[in-house]
């Protein structure tokens, strides 16, 4: 059994500030987080071996370390709520249910960075979800949990909710922080990173919303107690894992980081494959995630390990493909999904997007030539690394995989004509 921290709050009773703070210790993180130093509270994230849940993994304790202590211009912290990675819907259950849990943590952070002021970038579809942070921080600020002097600490913290208009790109952290300025929404040149100059050319921290509401746990119970909830040596805590595809119980799960295979996760926690049929391909960590085949699905559902599989754990999103759907389609439709949120800044990932989805679509209709396999394999190598941010990996990656683990379902529709069977 996998201990919890989020998935028996969400239910809609639990999102108003009465149920946060009898039901989940609501704002106590924050009374202890006053009593401590900034670097006793960064001490106590890198003691969690709490790493980035928002794609790239990297530890936040040590990312908050790189805040100078002293800048000329103010900090600022910034939640990544843009969640528009395909397959991700677990930050929209952790802001729909536990908005409060979001802002204790991104005061928290404030405090341990030296911010004062913090906003919640979030993705413009998610009308809904937006709603509910404002009338959460409403709450919070009517109670003293925001603004000035919170809870007689003198410290002061302001949280503002900004929208999005529904862009991909502007979950890329550089990207997001533009679009917050009010710029379009592309991808800056690195470095510098944004801890140096970031929002308003001020030190920023950037980082998810699954991240930011671990933190209340981890200053409560302890770094040592958060690392331990994770099953090997470098991930702490759980996983919210979002579930989707040909499973029969698709949606929200969580679980200890490290403690499942992909395959316990797909029979054992989503109920098995859609009409008992056939698994074909596991897509792991989102659709930037290199494909695996069914025969790769006992591997440890977890950064490392999945790393070691060449693919990645991304946003913790498992897609699940039985074979009932064509696999050309498949990628063919994710490259389309690339080329059409490229914001163009580099030649490689603009014309390469598309280019690749040029390609793909005449093989998914009968019309592929011999050599588009090898040219596909050549543009993905002309892309991947030769960008400014990670949407051209994004796109690459996963085009490269599935042309070499699924190469059969190509040739037939390449020898075969559109209406071509693949016979394994
Ligand atoms: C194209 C692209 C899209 C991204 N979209 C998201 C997103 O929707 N949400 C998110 O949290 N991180 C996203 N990221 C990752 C962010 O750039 C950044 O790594 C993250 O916000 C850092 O937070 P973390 O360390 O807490 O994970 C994206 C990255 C790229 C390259």
């Amino acid at each position: 059994m996998s201990e919890t921290l989020y998935i028996q709050h969400f239910k809609d009773s639990s999102r108003g500030l009465d149920y946060y703070l009898k039901q989940m210790e609501g704002y106590t993180a924050l009374k202890k987080a006053f009593k401590m130093t900034p670097d006793d509270i960064i001490n106590e994230m890198k003691k969690s071996n709490v790493r980035g849940r928002g794609g790239a993994g990297f530890p936040t304790g040590m990312k908050w370390g790189f805040i100078p202590k002293q800048a000329s211009k103010p900090k600022y912290l910034v939640c990544n709520a843009d969640e528009s990675e395909p397959g991700t819907f677990k930050d929209r259950d952790l802001m729909r249910y536990t908005p409060h849990l979001l802002i204790e943590g991104m005061v928290i952070g404030g405090f341990a960075i030296g911010a004062h002021v913090g906003y919640i970038y979030i993705r413009g579809e998610y009308t809904r979800e937006a709603k509910l942070l404002d009338e959460a921080i409403d709450e919070a600020y009517a109670k003293g949990y925001l603004g000035k002097n919170i809870q007689g600490s003198g410290f002061d913290f302001d949280l503002t909710v900004h929208r999005g208009a529904g862009a991909y790109i502007c979950g890329e952290e550089t990207g997001l922080l533009n679009s917050l300025e009010g710029k379009r929404g592309e991808p800056r040149v690195k470095p510098p990173f944004p801890a140096q100059a970031g929002a308003f050319g001020g030190p920023t921290i950037v980082n998810n919303v699954e991240t930011l509401t671990n933190v209340p746990f981890i200053i409560n119970k302890g770094g040592d107690w958060f690392a331990k909830l994770g099953k090997l040596e470098k991930s702490g805590g759980t996983r919210l894992v979002s579930i989707s595809g040909h499973v029969k119980k698709p949606g929200v799960y969580e679980i200890n980081a490290g403690s499942m295979t992909i395959r316990q996760l797909i029979y054992d926690v989503a109920g098995g494959i859609l009409d008992d049929r056939p698994l074909k391909a596991v897509i792991p960590g989102g659709s930037s995630a290199p494909v695996l085949t069914a025969d790769e699905i006992d591997v440890i559902y977890d950064i490392e390990p999945l790393m070691k599989v060449g693919s990645m754990m991304g946003s913790a999103a498992l897609m699940v493909v039985n074979d009932s759907y064509p696999i050309v389609r498949l990628i063919k439709r994710i490259t389309k999904f690339y080329a059409h949120e490229s914001c163009g800044q580099c030649t490689p990932c603009r014309e390469g997007c598309r280019w690749m989805e040029d390609i793909l679509h005449r093989i998914e209709h009968g019309h592929g030539k011999e050599q588009d396999l090898a040219l596909l394999l050549d543009i993905t190598d002309n892309i991947a690394g030769k960008t400014l941010c990670a949407l051209g990996d994004a796109a690459a990656g996963p085009v490269a995989s599935f042309v070499r683990k699924f190469r059969p379902d190509f040739e037939a529709l390449i020898r075969g004509g559109r209406h071509a069977q693949v016979h394994h």
